[in-house]
């Protein structure tokens, strides 16, 4: 038996986490860079409120009307937008949540922009649902994010366009005017605007801006995961039209009844957490500016940005032919666990490498001293 969805692509990220827990369970040191997670989990007193909750709450099915009213609320303190709670979408996670958003909106057979490089579930749903995924290439011109040209020169008109800044894997933000010139040409052409903001809250400049600024329509996308520090919990939330909020709630009903209860407790909590994440990101600017300047020193000068989120995505095209190999061989060689390009890009990707630096500094700088020591061996040896 073969179902319509079972020739997925593989993750290499898992290939890779795998094969550092072997190295793991043989006794021998790993720096886990490899896996788009913060190595810290939810904040302190979100879990002292699942604690309490799963004493005196029943955990049934359950949707909390606090928490969708408390992420409206969001809106207005990150980005003064008034926002009905009615329009958000709990979901298991911000996977739930795209998975929900292609079913409800796009019909098989359409097409669907989105950057390449980027975040490889997005192509792989839209293939898994009859969707054509019509990757845009998106180079360091354009700082690895799609631009308006780029959306008017398809022809035809494609049914929808994904957008995720900052960008996983290459941190990448689109600036206010980017997204208003994006939202121009997708309202001018009919094209649906999803936009994955899985990663605001994670900025070293700007804040970023939602899509939903300039486009009251777009189906926004976010989740627990990356900000909150969340990534087990599995909870996301979808803001959509209000004419559409029915239609994905009922389909969100057939798919997963509810989001998991407890970590609604948990995401409520979190949400006054902000002294204790705001730390967290100081950490991972502290890391990124380690990194931004050691890796010049070791020969890689090739890399995006990184205005946001928690990754470097550099060329080593020159140090390699394939950088799953090169992360296979560094890990082997010294127990630093990064990510292959591939994952992201299946043109280009074999030249990068991309670094999750949501861990401690002294880790980040312990996997600088391995990455320096590996390759002069490799120069050298
Ligand atoms: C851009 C982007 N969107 C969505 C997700 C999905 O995360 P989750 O399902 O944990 O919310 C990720 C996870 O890495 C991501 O990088």
């Amino acid at each position: 038996m073969s179902g319509a969805h079972a020739n997925v692509e593989p993750f290499h990220a898992v290939e890779i986490n795998r094969l550092a827990h072997a190295r793991e369970r043989r006794g021998l040191p790993v720096i886990h860079m490899e896996v788009g997670q913060p190595s810290a989990g939810a904040p302190a007193a979100a879990l002292a409120a699942g604690q309490h909750a799963l004493t005196h709450a029943p955990q049934g099915y359950w949707e909390s009307d606090a928490l969708r009213e408390r992420i409206a609320a969001l809106y207005q303190q990150r980005y003064g937008l008034a926002l009905e709670p009615q329009r958000v979408i709990l979901t298991m996670g911000g996977s739930g949540a795209f998975v929900l958003a292609v079913a409800v909106l796009v019909a098989a057979g359409a097409r669907v922009a989105l950057a390449r490089p980027g975040y490889p579930a997005h192509r792989n749903v839209l293939r898994a649902f009859g969707v054509q995924p019509l990757e845009l290439d998106c180079g360091a011109a354009t700082r690895f994010q799609p631009s308006a040209a780029q959306l008017a020169a398809l022809e035809p008109a494609p049914a929808g366009l994904i957008v995720t800044s900052p960008s996983n894997p290459t941190g990448t933000m689109l600036e206010a005017g980017e997204l208003a010139a994006l939202a121009a040409v997708a309202r001018a052409r009919g094209i649906r605007l999803v936009s994955d903001e899985t990663y605001h809250g994670i900025t070293f400049g700007p804040a970023a801006h939602t899509l939903l600024e300039f486009e009251p329509d777009a189906i926004v996308l976010n989740s627990f995961s990356k900000y909150w520090c969340m990534t087990g919990w599995r909870l996301g939330w979808a803001v959509v039209p209000a004419g559409l909020a029915e239609a994905f709630r009922r389909y969100a009903a057939n798919l997963f009844l509810v989001p998991p209860t407890l970590a609604q407790h948990v995401a409520l909590a979190a949400l006054e957490a902000d002294t204790e994440l705001q730390q967290r990101v100081a950490e991972y600017a502290d890391n990124r500016r380690e990194l931004l300047a050691a890796l010049p020193q070791l020969g890689i000068t090739r890399f995006a940005p990184a205005d946001g989120a928690f990754y470097l995505y550099a060329d080593i095209g020159h140090l390699t032919s394939d950088s799953l190999v090169f992360c296979r061989e560094l890990l082997d060689a010294t127990g630093l666990a990064l990510n292959t390009g591939r994952d992201f890009d299946t043109v280009q990707g074999h030249r990068f490498l991309r670094i999750s630096f949501a861990v401690s500094t002294g880790e980040t700088r312990r996997a600088i001293d391995w990455l320096g020591d590996w390759l002069r061996r490799r120069r050298t040896g």
